[in-house]
């Protein structure tokens, strides 16, 4: 795209002219030593694309992160924002209102078993904040178990939960946090050979960190469906359905995090629904409304809302339920239905992206693993495929640069490129976003 027909030209030019330095000035940013940051200024985004104030345009391989499911600017989802601002910006949560009754209806028909009740929240951590709270309110015990290869939120009892080095600048957290390892068959910490191998000492490695932590004393079990952020890490075929029988076993609720997993994302409204388990509480965000107004919740079994029938819920949110972000919500939900977005991110990733990787992993020196089903796969980079050695900062850094100098903005987690586009991202631009990195990678080889 050239400056010509760069679509942010008619914008008021006072702001974007000074939005970098604004930014540099007054905008504190996440996770980031300050003085280091050089933000690209994005103005404008169109589908699976954005670009820039300088008019590069981007293919959005990142989803921003992980979460705009439907791509930038969907004219529905603006369309509904419009309608809902019209009619009714903002209520409490005290009362009833449309979008979100119809919302929360929409959620609960696509959750599996009995999981029939909506708490929302403004997002992801504050989702798991209150699954915890549910669920420790519901079997009145303390502990709650989480995997060290996770990411939940960035509050203290989701920040406590998150298994990953975030965690550490905020320790000590949340009391009676603990952790275990889940199953990463490339990097096995059980010493496995196979996937059910790793199933097997994986779930024996929990059974054990449940019995040392004093089974009845445990209220919880969260765990992502699929790692997202800590590797793209699929469980192995029955490592959740063993989580799930070890719940039951001890009276343990098991809450699945599918705040990046879920709608869309796998192929499947809710993760846990490809591998056909029923957890006690489902955590959401992000792709529930693709990000356009901040939304999030947990989906509710029939009896932990049960225990809060004649008891009161000692939780609460001023936006819990905001009309603006259910309408976007519910806008998304029949968007998915009509254009089949489901199908397609299952297509994506079963005919484009999964072959074309496997085809990386076999071409290219610098590929160890590839991974993922839906569009939600990693690219794992090793300095040498023997030992394993995961490519280091500096290589991470080139890629990330090669690839948004050839058009593409990626996610780079670690050693990892997460292929995650919008999940109506077409089979062309696709291909587009594949050939970039086959490109990028081939530089290393
Ligand atoms: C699995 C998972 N849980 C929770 C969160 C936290 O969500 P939020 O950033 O909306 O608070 C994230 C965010 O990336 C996530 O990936």
């Amino acid at each position: 795209m050239t400056t010509a027909d760069n679509p942010t030209e008619h914008l008021a030019d006072q702001y974007v002219a000074s939005a970098y330095a604004n930014d540099r000035a007054h905008v504190f940013h996440s996770w980031s030593a300050q003085g280091a940051l050089k933000p690209v200024v994005i103005t404008g985004g169109s589908g699976s694309r954005i670009w820039d104030d300088r008019g590069t345009t981007y293919l959005d391989f990142s989803s921003q992160l992980v979460n705009v499911n439907l791509g930038h600017q969907h004219p529905k989802m603006i369309e509904a924002i419009k309608a809902q601002a019209d009619r009714l910006c903002t209520i409490a949560p005290t009362a009833a209102n449309d979008m979100r009754s119809e919302a929360a209806r929409l959620i609960a028909e696509r959750a599996p078993g009995d999981l029939n009740m909506v708490f929302f929240t403004n997002g992801g951590a504050e989702a798991i904040e209150n699954a915890i709270r549910l669920a420790k309110g519901h079997t009145g015990r303390m502990k709650v178990l989480s995997a060290y290869r996770s990411y939940h939120g960035s509050t203290t009892g989701a920040i406590s939960l998150t298994g990953e080095a975030r965690r550490f600048d905020n320790e000590p957290g949340m009391p009676g946090a603990i952790k275990f390892f889940g199953p990463y068959l490339y990097r096995s910490v059980f010493h496995a050979t196979t996937e059910q191998e790793e199933c097997e000492r994986a779930l024996q490695h929990l059974r054990d960190v449940v019995i040392g932590e004093g089974a009845d004393r445990v209220a919880a079990i969260v765990l992502e469906t699929v790692v997202g952020t800590n590797g793209i890490l699929m469980p192995p075929d029955g490592y959740l359905a063993g989580v799930r029988s070890l719940c039951d076993e001890f009276g343990i609720m098991m809450i699945a995090d599918e705040v990046m997993a879920g709608f869309g994302r796998c192929g499947e409204w809710f993760a846990v629904n490809y591998w056909g388990v029923t957890p006690d509480l489902i955590t959401f965000a992000k792709g529930v409304n693709s990000g356009y107004v901040p939304l999030g919740g947990v989906v509710i079994s029939q009896k932990i809302a049960d225990t809060f029938r004649d008891r009161v819920f000692q939780g609460g949110l001023t936006y819990s339920g905001h009309p603006l972000a259910c309408a976007t919500a519910v806008a998304s939900i029949n968007i998915f239905e009509t254009d089949g977005i489901i199908e397609h991110a299952r297509m994506l990733g079963t005919d484009v992206i999964g072959p074309e990787l496997r085809s990386f992993a076999d071409r290219h020196a610098s590929v160890g693993e590839v991974r993922g089903l839906g569009v939600f796969w990693a690219i794992e980079l090793v300095s040498n495929q023997q030992t394993r050695t995961p490519a280091d900062a500096a290589t991470m850094q080139t890629v990330t640069s090669a690839c948004k100098s050839r058009g593409l903005w990626p996610f780079i987690a670690a050693n990892r490129i997460h292929v995650v586009p919008p999940c109506n991202t077409s089979v062309d631009d696709t291909r587009a976003g594949l050939a970039i990195i086959d490109e990028v990678l081939s530089l290393n080889d």
